[in-house]
Order: C-alpha cells, then sequence, then structure tokens
C-alpha cells in the first residue's frame, strides 16, 4: 500500500488545493487580485469526489483569527493566500496579512513511518523556514530541500485530538 492509502487510516479526508481565479471585484474599483499577484482562495479537492460537491476552502476558524489551518465550506467568508518569496501568506486588509507557517510534528502518523508537517495559520513567519511554496499548474506544491509534498494534504483528526491540516515530504 502506497503512502496515501496508509495515511487515509490517520485521516479522514483527502485532499488537494487548488488556485481559484481571485474573488472580490466591486464595480468601480481594483479587483485585489491585480493589486497582489496571484491572491488567491485555495479550494480543497478531495479525492475521488466531483468537483461539483461543494467548495471547500483552506481556512481557519473562527475567521481572520490564527490557528491550525483547516478546511471549511466558506461559511464567514473566504480567505485569500497568495505566494511571496517563497512563502504563504493570507491575506486580511492593506495593514494586516497572516503567514502560513509548516510546523514539524515530531510524532510519526500512526499507520505510517512517516514525520507529518502541519500546516498553522500565525501572525508571524516560523515553523520550517527553509521550504518553498510555488504553484504547478493549479496545485499548491510545498518543497522542502530536493522533496516535496506533491500537492497533497490531508485533513486529520489529530492522535491526540484536535483537528489539523497535515502534508508528507516525498522524494
Ligand atoms: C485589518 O485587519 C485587522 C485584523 O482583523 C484589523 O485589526 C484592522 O483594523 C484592519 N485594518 C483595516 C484598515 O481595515
Ligand atoms: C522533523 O523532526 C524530526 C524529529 O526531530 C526529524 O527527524 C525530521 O528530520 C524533521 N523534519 C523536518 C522536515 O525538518
Ligand atoms: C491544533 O493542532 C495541535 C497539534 O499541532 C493540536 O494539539 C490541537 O489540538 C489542534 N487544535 C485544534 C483546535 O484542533
Ligand atoms: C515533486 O517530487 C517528485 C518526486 O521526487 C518529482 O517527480 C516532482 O517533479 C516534484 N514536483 C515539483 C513540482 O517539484
Amino acid at each position: 500500500m502506497n503512502l496515501y492509502g496508509r495515511a487515509i487510516i490517520l485521516c479522514v479526508l483527502l485532499f488537494w488545493a487548488e488556485i481559484v481565479p481571485a474573488v472580490p471585484t466591486f464595480s468601480g474599483q481594483y479587483s485585489i487580485g491585480s493589486l497582489i499577484p496571484g491572491l488567491s482562495s485555495l479550494q480543497a479537492l478531495r479525492e475521488g469526489h466531483s468537483r461539483k460537491s461543494a467548495a471547500r476552502h483552506l481556512n481557519v476558524r473562527p475567521p481572520n483569527t490564527v490557528g491550525n489551518l483547516t478546511i471549511t465550506t466558506g461559511a464567514g467568508g473566504i480567505p485569500l493566500f497568495y505566494i511571496h518569496r517563497g512563502r504563504l501568506w493570507r491575506y486580511i486588509n492593506e495593514t494586516s496579512i497572516h503567514a502560513v507557517n509548516i510546523i514539524n510534528g515530531t510524532e510519526e502518523a500512526p499507520g505510517t513511518n512517516q514525520i507529518p508537517l502541519q500546516l498553522m495559520l500565525e501572525e508571524k513567519p516560523g515553523g520550517i523556514d527553509t521550504g518553498v511554496w510555488k504553484w504547478k499548474g493549479t496545485m499548491l506544491i510545498y518543497q522542502l530541500g530536493r522533496a516535496n509534498n506533491s500537492g497533497v494534504y490531508y485533513d486529520c483528526m489529530l492522535p491526540k485530538g484536535g483537528h489539523g491540516l497535515l502534508t508528507f515530504l516525498q522524494g
């Protein structure tokens, strides 16, 4: 069984993220996407599910806070993200942005021999600082050294309770 097959034992759902064209345009105003290149919401696609099922987005709960990133159906607004100098940022307004940080979990994920990385939204850049976020087509890739996550993310119930968005490096 491959990593994905094993990881599903721990994780309820399997997602990968896709760029969606920048959302807000108000008549008479610039679209935010034209002010910050690449600003977009991040839609999660669940493996094996049709793109027509309810859209789910990378988000935090409650909205506009920091904490564990998760996947929501967009109630309370769909956050916007962009990549700048290899880091992924969440745009709130002209004066406020938050950093998407990759945190090294210290324990193996049950059912795998891998140490998961967790996506956290924090006020300042932190966590592993040598990785790079990039787009490959519509897929959001996290790369660390020569390894990358193939654009695959897992929405997981964590072994010690709580909820988190995990990813694994391969190669
Ligand atoms: C920007 O968002 C932050 C955090 O939500 C808020 O404290 C601040 O008042 C907002 N600033 C503007 C100009 O809307
Ligand atoms: C995460 O931490 C473990 C244990 O300390 C270490 O073996 C591993 O190399 C770390 N992974 C990354 C990507 O830094
Ligand atoms: C957030 O993730 C941590 C593990 O990094 C976990 O201990 C915590 O319970 C999670 N919080 C929530 C609200 O799910
Ligand atoms: C990610 O890693 C795989 C396996 O090493 C490699 O084939 C692929 O080209 C890499 N993708 C990117 C976007 O770097």
